[in-house]
């Protein structure tokens, strides 16, 4: 009884790292889903999705890890709370273009999600 609580506190430690990868499939799930950021942002990140064309400015290259915005004022651009921000309220409230529309729609456990899974996407 004894050795099975110990395997299951055992087993904690050793599976939460693990247990990042779900959520990572659930950011990529959104992104190209409900989420929509795949039609601008591309597949990729590289910002050539079938939307991109029309937009002026386009949106940056996730690929290439090139983020503009600083919406926290740390002084770093592109950071996972950056993203949750925009993906929140929107670009334009940052000095960004209106085209990057706030999601509000987005639970705060969705928004953490995308902004890991939108950070991945740069290339190793
Ligand atoms: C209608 C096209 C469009 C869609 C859909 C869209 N974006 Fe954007 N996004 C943009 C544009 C354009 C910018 C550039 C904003 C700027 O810098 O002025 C942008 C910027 C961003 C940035 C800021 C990068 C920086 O400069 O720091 C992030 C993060 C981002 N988008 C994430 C997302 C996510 C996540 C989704 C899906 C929920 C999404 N976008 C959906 C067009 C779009």
């Amino acid at each position: 009884m004894k050795a099975k609580f110990l395997f299951f506190v055992a087993s904690m430690f050793f599976v939460s790292p693990v247990l990042s990868e779900p959520q990572l499939e659930k950011g990529k799930e959104i992104y190209n889903g409900k989420g929509a950021c795949a039609s601008c942002h591309g597949i990729e990140g590289k910002a050539d999705g079938p939307a991109a064309v029309a937009l002026n400015p386009k949106p940056e290259n996730f690929h290439e890890g090139d983020y503009s915005l600083d919406t926290d004022g740390d002084g770093k651009k592109g950071t996972k709370a950056d993203i949750e921000n925009i993906i929140l309220n929107g670009a334009a409230k940052y000095g960004g273009s209106m085209m990057m529309a706030a999601r509000a729609d987005l639970t705060a456990e969705e928004r953490s999600a995308l902004a890991k899974y939108v950070l991945s996407l740069k290339k190793k």
